[in-house]
């Protein structure tokens, strides 16, 4: 079985997640802007499909490999900023699945969370300033200090494990 593992990170979080299970599957990573991306996945049967949750829901540019992912067996693996809750990992890997084709086979899917960039921190730090009991900056910021430090080890072993049970490896 030949694996393609493409991803779309705009921080690394997710890529962290790729280049775990490329070392693991000894298979090569490609970025969802990669020109061999098409090719990639024409080559493979199964694809390791990542993306970073991007307002509920996975980027456009990750939207689109999922879309042409016909006749493929899937893989999905991602990062949120939001973690420690399967019911919101659930929420958004519904979302995501929507844009595979209906003739993809999903084999399994796994998340956690990833580290926020810092420049969301110093919008919340002013809003907060402006109004302290901006209860959304409040809860916001609470995310982005729990979410520090992620994917850790243990979260990369996680979805590791969780793609070698899905691949049957
Ligand atoms: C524009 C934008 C929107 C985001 N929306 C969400 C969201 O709705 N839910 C969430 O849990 N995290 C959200 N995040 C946080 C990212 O999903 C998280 O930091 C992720 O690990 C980034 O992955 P990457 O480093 O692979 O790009 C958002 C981040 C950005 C920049």
């Amino acid at each position: 079985m030949t694996y393609a593992i493409v991803v779309e990170s705009k921080t690394g979080n997710t890529r962290k997640l790729a280049d775990a299970l490329a070392r693991e599957l000894g298979s090569e990573v490609v970025t969802a802007d990669d020109s061999q991306v098409d090719a990639a996945i024409d080559a493979a049967g199964t694809v390791l499909a990542g993306f970073w949750c991007d307002k509920g829901d996975c980027s456009p540019a990750a939207a689109r490999v999922l879309a042409g992912l016909s006749g493929k067996q899937v893989f999905l693996f991602g990062t949120a900023g939001f973690g420690g809750s399967a019911e919101y990992f659930d929420r958004v890997l519904g979302a995501v699945e929507k844009h595979l084709p209906d003739d993809a086979e999903l084999l399994g899917t796994a998340m956690c969370q990833g580290q926020i960039a810092p420049a969301s921190r110093g919008r919340w730090e002013a809003a907060l300033a402006k109004d302290p009991e901006d209860k959304r900056a409040k809860m916001m910021l609470a995310t982005y200090d729990a979410a520090a430090g992620h994917p850790t080890e243990a979260d990369v072993a996680h979805v590791v494990a969780a793609a070698k049970q899905a691949l049957g490896r």
